[in-house]
C-alpha cells in the first residue's frame, strides 16, 4: 500500500515557504507515493491549490485532516506544540528541526512514537548528500537576496558607468564570512558589477572567493580558522584584534557590508562595531545575515531595517521567505532527492536505513527512539586538524580503555603483509608465465590507483572522478584499430563493415566522454585555483 506524503501550510509567523511545489509533486507520484496538500499551503509562495491539484495532489482543507491522513509529513519549519499533538504513531516527519537547539521538541516527538528526519542534520560533507543539502540551497537564496536588499537600500548603481552625465564609480562591497551564503552574495554582487572583497577565518575559502569574482582580504595574523567539518571556530583574542583593525579599514572604504559569519552552536561573532558603522560613508548599507543569531553588527535590530549614523542596517531574518517561490522550489527538490534515497524501490514505501551514512545522520528520532546525535561522520570537507602535541599523552592514555592501541594496529598490518606476500609467492610459483605478466600489471595498476585516490583530498574527489572518466576513453584506441581499412580493401556487406560502423559509433561516444570529462574537470578545478 503506497504511503501518503502530506504537506501542511506553514504556520510560523512570516514563513512563506512551502515544503513541496507542484513540479515536485509529479516526481513524488512517479516514486509511487500519493500526495496531499493542505488547502492554501502554497499561496504565500504563489502556488495555488489548483496547480497542486493539476499536478496530481489531493487538496485537503484543515491542518488536522491533513496531519491525520498523511503517513509522511513534509514541512519547512520545525513543528509547533499544536502540530506535534496532531502527529500519530508510525508517522514520519521531514523538516528543519535544529536538534541541538531543541532537545525538548525531540523529546516530545519521541513520545509520539514517530520517526523524524531533520534535514538540517544531514552530514553535509558527504559528496552524495549535496543534492539533499537544504542548508546550502537556502543559504544560497539568502545570500542572493541579501545583495538585492542592499541594492534596494543603496542610492547608487553597483556597476561603474561612463555616461554623458558623468562617470559613475562602481560600488565597493565587503562580505564578512564566505560560507555558502557569503559565496552566493559575492557571486551576485560581482555579477551586478560591484568591486567585491571578502574575508573569512577559514583560509581555504580564499580560492573560492576569487573564482566567484571577489578579492580575499587576509587578516594579518597566523591562525588556523577551521573548526572541522567545514565550519569555523572561535578565534583567539590576538586574531580578533587584528581582524577588527582590518574590518575598521574596510568599513571606511566600502559602500556596502554584508555579514554572514556564524560559528555552529555559538552566538554570531560581533565583527562590525558601532564605531565602524559611524566611520562609513553616509548612505552606506549593512545587511546583517546573522541577525537571527544575535547579529555580526553591534547596531543590528533583528527583523528590521534601521538607519544609524546615516547607514542603513538591514537585519531581516526572513531573507529566504522574501524569495519564497525560489527557496520552496529548491527545498522541495532537496526533499525529493531525500525521498529517492528513502524509496529506492520506487513503490511508495520508505526504508529509513540506519546503515546509510546520510540517512543515519539526519534521523533524529526512529520509531520513538531518540537517535541524535549520530556517530561522527567519516568524511570531512577540510582535512581534520592535526592533534596538538600536548594532547598526545592524554590520547594515548585513553587507549587503555578498550580502544585498539597503536602496536595492535602495527601487528595487524604486519599480518596482512605476511598473508599478501605468501599469496603472491603461491601465485608466482604455480601460475603459467603468460598469466604472470598480466597479473604483475594488474597489481601495479591497483597500487597506483590506490595511491592516486587515497592521497587526494576528499574535496577533490569529484574532479578526480571526472578526469578518470575522461581517461577511460582510452578505449577509443580499440575502436580506432577496428576502423582501420583491411589490407584487401572494403567489401560492402561483409561482416567487418558492421564492425567498422560499430567502431565509428564507439569513437563518437568515447570522444564525447573524453572531451566532456576534461571540460568538466577543468571547470571544477577552476574553483580551486587562484
Ligand atoms: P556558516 O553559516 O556556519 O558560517 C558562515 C561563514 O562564516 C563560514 O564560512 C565561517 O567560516 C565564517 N566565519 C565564522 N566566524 C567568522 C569570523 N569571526 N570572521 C569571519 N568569518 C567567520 O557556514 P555554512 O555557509 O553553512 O558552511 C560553511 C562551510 O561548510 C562551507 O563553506 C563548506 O566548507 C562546508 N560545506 C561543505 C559542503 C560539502 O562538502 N558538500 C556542503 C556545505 C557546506
Amino acid at each position: 500500500m503506497p504511503l501518503m506524503i502530506g504537506v501542511p501550510r506553514e504556520i510560523f509567523p512570516g514563513e512563506k515557504r512551502v515544503a513541496t511545489v507542484p513540479e515536485v509533486v509529479e516526481k513524488l507520484i512517479k516514486l509511487g507515493f500519493t500526495i496531499a496538500v493542505e488547502s492554501g499551503a502554497g499561496d504565500p509562495a504563489n502556488f495555488s491549490d489548483d496547480t497542486y491539484h493539476a499536478a496530481g495532489a489531493e487538496v485537503i482543507a484543515g491542518a488536522a485532516n491533513l496531519w491525520n491522513a498523511a503517513d509522511i509529513v513534509f514541512k519547512v519549519r520545525g513543528p509547533s506544540a499544536e502540530e506535534v499533538a496532531l502527529m500519530h504513531e508510525g508517522q514520519t516527519l521531514v523538516s528543519f528541526i535544529w536538534p541541538a537547539q531543541n532537545p525538548e521538541l525531540i523529546q516530545q516527538l519521541a513520545e509520539r512514537k514517530v520517526t523524524v528526519l531533520a534535514i538540517d542534520a544531514l552530514p553535509r560533507t558527504l559528496s552524495r548528500a549535496q543534492k539533499m543539502d537544504a542548508l546550502t540551497s537556502q543559504a544560497g537564496v539568502a545570500g542572493y537576496r541579501a545583495v538585492i536588499e542592499a541594492a534596494n537600500a543603496f542610492g547608487r548603481f553597483f556597476n561603474g558607468q561612463i555616461t554623458a552625465a558623468g562617470k559613475v564609480q562602481p560600488a565597493k562591497v565587503f562580505i564578512a564570512g564566505a560560507g555558502v551564503a557569503g559565496l552566493a552574495a559575492i557571486g551576485t554582487a560581482a555579477s551586478l558589477g560591484a568591486i567585491v572583497r571578502a574575508n573569512d577565518t577559514r583560509a581555504e575559502v580564499a580560492d573560492q572567493v576569487v573564482s566567484l569574482g571577489g578579492e580575499f582580504v587576509k587578516v594579518e595574523y597566523e591562525e588556523e580558522g577551521s573548526g572541522g567539518g567545514g565550519y569555523a571556530k572561535v578565534m583567539s583574542e590576538g586574531f580578533q584584534q587584528a581582524q577588527r583593525a582590518m574590518y575598521a579599514k574596510q568599513a571606511k572604504e566600502v559602500d556596502i557590508i554584508i555579514t554572514t559569519a556564524l560559528i555552529p552552536g555559538r552566538p554570531a561573532p560581533k565583527l562590525i562595531t558601532a564605531e565602524m558603522v559611524a566611520s562609513m560613508k553616509p548612505g552606506s548599507v549593512i545587511v546583517d545575515m546573522a541577525a537571527e543569531q544575535g547579529g555580526n553588527c553591534e547596531l543590528t535590530e533583528p527583523g528590521l531595517a534601521v538607519v544609524k549614523h546615516g547607514v542603513t542596517i538591514v537585519g531581516y531574518t526572513d531573507l529566504v521567505s522574501r524569495l519564497a517561490k525560489q527557496s520552496s522550489t529548491l527545498y522541495s527538490t532537496n526533499l525529493f532527492r531525500l525521498t529517492e534515497e528513502l524509496c529506492k524501490t520506487k513503490d511508495g514505501i520508505i526504508d529509513v536505513n540506519m546503515e546509510d551514512d546520510a540517512i543515519r545522520g539526519l534521523t533524529v528520532v526512529k520509531e520513538g527512539n531518540i537517535s541524535w546525535p549520530p556517530p561522527a561522520p567519516k568524511l570531512a570537507a577540510a582535512p581534520a586538524a592535526k592533534p596538538a602535541a600536548t594532547a598526545m599523552p592524554v590520547a594515548k592514555k585513553a587507549h587503555g580503555h578498550g580502544a585498539p592501541s597503536e602496536p595492535m594496529a602495527g601487528n595487524k598490518l604486519a599480518i596482512m603483509f605476511g598473508v599478501a606476500a605468501a599469496l603472491f609467492w603461491f601465485v608466482g610459483a604455480n601460475a603459467p608465465e603468460a598469466f604472470l605478466a598480466h597479473f604483475t600489471v594488474f597489481v601495479l595498476a591497483c597500487f597506483v590507483g590506490y595511491m592516486v585516490v587515497w592521497n587526494v583530498k576528499p574535496a577533490l574527489h569529484t574532479p578526480l572522478m571526472s578526469v578518470t572518466n575522461a581517461i577511460s576513453s582510452i578505449i577509443a584506441i580499440g575502436a580506432l584499430v577496428q576502423i582501420a581499412p583491411p589490407l584487401t580493401g572494403v567489401v560492402v556487406g561483409r561482416p567487418d563493415d558492421w564492425i567498422r560502423w560499430l567502431a565509428a559509433a564507439g569513437i563518437v561516444l568515447t570522444a564525447i566522454n573524453m572531451f566532456g570529462g576534461f571540460a568538466v574537470t577543468q571547470r571544477m578545478l577552476a574553483m580551486f585555483r587562484k
